[in-house]
């Protein structure tokens, strides 16, 4: 493992050659790698298109990387190591090779149901092997996955079939959340209800019943059989895409996030190794969902290219007791432990009582991600969890970055609590105030940009460059703007602010404010709504929503109810207002801007200090909304 940063010294050694060399640098990174054909240059681009091109010409595929190159190398070591939702229910341990088998003769069970490479499939799956397996065998045939978590609304699945124009989904019957069933296919039915897919393969997990349509739904143990266990992996271009994800942005409309073949492959793995040490053997464990990108990255694509033992959990937290997570890392030995600020504090909550019992000696780094971690999180964290002992991995990073940028190198170079600290190699990082003019040096603090491409950057959104030019590259002209604030200090490290466009990250899980506002807006009785987060003491953020609408002989109460489940059925419940404040009216400009400046500050209780509120139409709106607080 050369690649591999061992030394404070050899981190600044080699951050600046990514620097100077940036080409040489990944080169010899990439290198490491099998190619079917390399590349004939590293690196073309301009963030005008923007247009950017790495390992240009190579050809590959990602699973040769994870299987064929090692298989005669570790063939028998365990992939994964899944752990059920039910305490009591066996673990499932698959090997390198046992992977490669079942992802090989998915893959031929795709293809024969007519999926090719460059067609969309959409994966609406709970966290179950067969996940990874279904994204590694489109990867296989090359086509492109698109991971819908499985906690989204039949609607959220349906504007996503559309938008990705999506040929198959690949589901299971149901979903396990604490002890109860969730239905799944019964969801992606009701989807197909407003959009269509020529083809469904349904994995049983929950046994509940489920409908299958002749001609359209199959059953994922049906249609494997008599198919190969093996297969010659579809050549695919560096550039090809591999995945889509969707993510919100300040509009209504999510947008699909693509993320190509080689650069993705390369820098995932090579972030994989640094950040968390990982050495051969190690239990390697990551609480995200394979519907978000940490899932992606860091429970199936890094550590599966560096041939890591990953770990699977399909519970929560707090089932069937708050000491769940540290019970499962005491019965797999777990090393590597990366979970969201959001888990801690919840966790935390429960005091040091539900820790007592388990032995956590195995852990050697913890990780968190998702949203700033507060001081408070950071230390019970590194000292009931850690006992004191393990760095904590900060990492700062995006749907959007595909990869870990901002983050400590563990037990290498230096933590701070709340920072994410220093960019890793090849991470060009500038602050820049608002007209875009790039703040130097340390005490500093501004808009987050990256001023030099990276391996796994998204290359654009599905179907919509030019929104991808104008949400990432247009800001700030030659950048590429991330939408974070951060401060530099005296010591030159990142701290993380927060969003500073309309995003809000609930539970380190990011909600577009118009997103919930055009769900909100279609109750019938609500006139106009205008949303914004707070502060909130375990989902870091919460939704505040201030909504107008029409009372038609309702309770407030039984209103503000009917709005919760109207948003939870068209987004899912994750997109819930924690609070509704029904008003009489918005404080608005002259022009018809919504002062949302005004409504933070009404929400997170900061009412002394309005602000000047001159350019308003009505100010006596604000001392109303200021009385009605929730
Ligand atoms: C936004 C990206 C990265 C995978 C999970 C979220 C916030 C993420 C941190 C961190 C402070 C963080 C940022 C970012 N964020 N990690 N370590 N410290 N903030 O991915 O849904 O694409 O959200 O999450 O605001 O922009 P995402």
């Amino acid at each position: 493992m050369s690649d591999r940063i061992h030394t404070l010294s050899g981190y600044f050694y080699e951050y600046q050659k990514s620097v100077t060399e940036p080409e040489s640098f990944w080169a010899r990174i990439a290198d490491s790698f099998h190619w079917k054909k390399r590349w004939d240059k590293v690196l073309k681009w301009d963030f005008e298109g923007p247009n950017v091109r790495w390992f240009v010409n190579g050809k590959l595929n990602i699973t040769e990387n994870i299987f064929e190159k090692n298989l005669f190398a570790y063939g028998d070591r365990t992939a994964i190591i899944w752990e059920p939702s039910e305490p009591g229910e066996d673990v499932r341990k698959i090997s390198y090779k046992e992977l490669y088998h079942s992802v090989c003769q998915f893959s031929n069970a795709l293809k024969s149901k007519g999926i090719q490479k460059g067609d969309r499939v959409i994966i609406y799956m709970p966290m179950i092997p067969e996940a990874a397996i279904a994204m590694l065998a489109c990867a296989r045939i090359g086509a492109i996955h698109s991971v819908v978590f499985a906690g989204f609304s039949a609607n959220a699945l349906t504007d996503r079939i559309i938008d990705s124009g999506a040929k198959a989904i690949l589901t299971s019957d149901g979903n396990y959340r604490g002890n109860k069933k969730i239905g799944i296919k019964a969801i992606v039915d009701e989807a197909l209800e407003k959009s269509a897919v020529e083809t469904v393969i349904v994995c049983q997990r929950t046994g509940q019943d489920v409908t299958m349509k002749a001609g359209r739904d199959y059953w994922w143990h049906e249609v494997i059989v008599g198919e190969k266990d093996s297969n010659v992996a579809e050549e695919m271009d560096s550039e090809d895409p591999l995945f889509i994800l969707y993510t919100s942005g300040s509009t209504g409309k999510p947008k699909g996030v693509v993320h190509s073949t080689a650069g993705y492959m390369v820098y995932t793995k090579y972030t994989f190794e640094n950040v968390f040490q990982y050495s051969p053997g190690d239990v390697y464990w990551c609480t995200a969902d394979i519907g978000w990108i940490t899932g992606h990255s860091y429970i199936v694509y890094g550590p599966l290219l560096a041939g890591a033992t990953t770990l699977m959990f399909e519970g929560v937290p707090t089932y069937p007791d708050p000491g769940r997570f540290w019970a499962v890392i005491e019965k797999h030995k777990v090393n590597q432990f990366y979970t969201a600020p959001t888990a801690i504090r919840a966790l935390q909550a429960y005091g040091t009582d539900p820790i007592a019992p388990y032995n956590l000696d195995s852990l050697k780094v913890l990780g968190s991600v998702g949203e700033p971690i507060n001081e408070e999180a950071w230390r019970w964290y590194y000292n009931h969890i850690g006992q004191s002992r393990c760095p904590i991995v900060d990492t700062w990073w995006q749907t959007e970055t595909g990869g870990i940028l901002v983050s400590p190198i563990a037990g290498i170079t230096p933590t701070k609590p709340a920072f994410a600290t220093l960019p890793l190699p090849g991470i060009q990082l500038a602050i820049v105030d608002p007209e875009g003019n790039e703040l130097t040096g340390n005490s500093v603090e501004g808009n987050l940009c990256v001023k030099y491409p990276w391996p796994s950057m998204i290359r654009t959104l599905w179907g919509d460059h030019a929104r991808c030019k104008e949400t990432y590259f247009s800001t700030y002209k030659g950048m590429y703007f991330t939408g974070d604030g951060v401060k530099r200090d005296h010591d030159g490290y990142y701290r993380i602010l927060g969003r500073v466009d309309d995003v809000i990250n609930v539970s380190g899980h990011r909600m577009g404010t118009a997103e919930v506002e055009n769900a909100i807006n279609e109750h019938p009785l609500v006139i106009e709504s205008a949303v914004v987060g707070y502060p909130h003491e375990v989902k870091g953020q919460g939704i505040y929503a201030y909504v107008i609408c029409d009372m038609a002989h309702r309770t407030e109460e039984n209103l503000i109810n009917e709005i919760k489940e109207t948003v939870s059925k068209i987004i899912g419940p994750i997109a819930k207002p924690d609070k509704i404040q029904i008003v009489s009216g918005l404080p608005k400009t002259r022009s018809g801007k919504i002062m949302r400046r005004i409504l933070r500050k009404v929400a997170e209780g900061s009412t002394d200090n309005m602000g000047d509120t001159s350019t308003l139409l009505d100010p006596d709106v604000v001392t109303k909304i200021i009385e009605g607080r929730k």
